[in-house]
């Protein structure tokens, strides 16, 4: 299979990826308690809905379709996202949870503009790989922004009383089983933590 196709694979999977997320992010901003956190995930749906019609210019640019790819990744990371919005915290507690959940699928989408960029520049398609960086650079952007008014909230949640211990979910119970399962199939000769 030609690098050519390759990218478009791989830009269809970022066409899906940025689709999901204009439906998830409006779920973030709704669930974020802290207003300039509510504000950034606002902000970044709008950008998101902007690079779904830059995706749309460069698969113009190459005559192509861009559907016919489902991004498995970014739904898994957008899962992860479900999990922390459904997580019974305090005000800055859970937003914490939701910067991770936020950060991870800003950095998906980082690596998977920096794997179509380089594979346009290797392909000589200037004009694709410069279409691309605009959206890369959004998305650093956007990173940076989340970490940066990460850094008060999380100071807070750090303040947060101890809760009362909840009992697991049935959800929960399944992720503590499998995670066990990850660990033994990764290293079965590694010793195990004791705690
Ligand atoms: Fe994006």
């Amino acid at each position: 299979m030609p690098l050519k196709d390759v990218l478009l694979d791989e830009l269809r999977d970022m066409y899906s990826a940025e689709n999901q997320l204009v439906k998830a992010l409006p779920k973030l901003a709704k669930g974020a308690k802290n207003p300039k956190l509510k504000q950034l995930f606002s902000v970044h749906l709008q950008e998101t809905k902007g690079q779904v019609e830059r995706l749309k210019k460069v698969f113009a640019e190459l005559g192509e379709k861009p559907t016919g790819q489902h991004c498995n990744g970014m739904e898994g990371v957008i899962e992860e996202g479900k999990d922390a919005l459904e997580k019974n915290e305090e005000n800055a507690s859970f937003d914490s949870g939701l910067i991770g959940a936020a950060l991870r699928t800003e950095h998906y989408e980082i690596a998977g503009y920096e794997a179509c960029i380089s594979m346009a520049t290797t392909l000589a398609m200037p004009s694709v790989a410069k279409l691309l960086n605009s959206s890369l650079k959004e998305e650093l952007a956007a990173a940076a922004k989340i970490t940066a008014a990460g850094t008060p909230i999380m100071r807070q949640s750090a303040q947060d009383p101890e809760g009362l211990k909840k009992p697991k979910t049935g959800k929960e119970k399944y992720s503590a089983k499998k995670s066990k399962e990850d660990e033994a199939k990764a290293a079965p000769d590694l010793q195990r933590p004791t705690v």
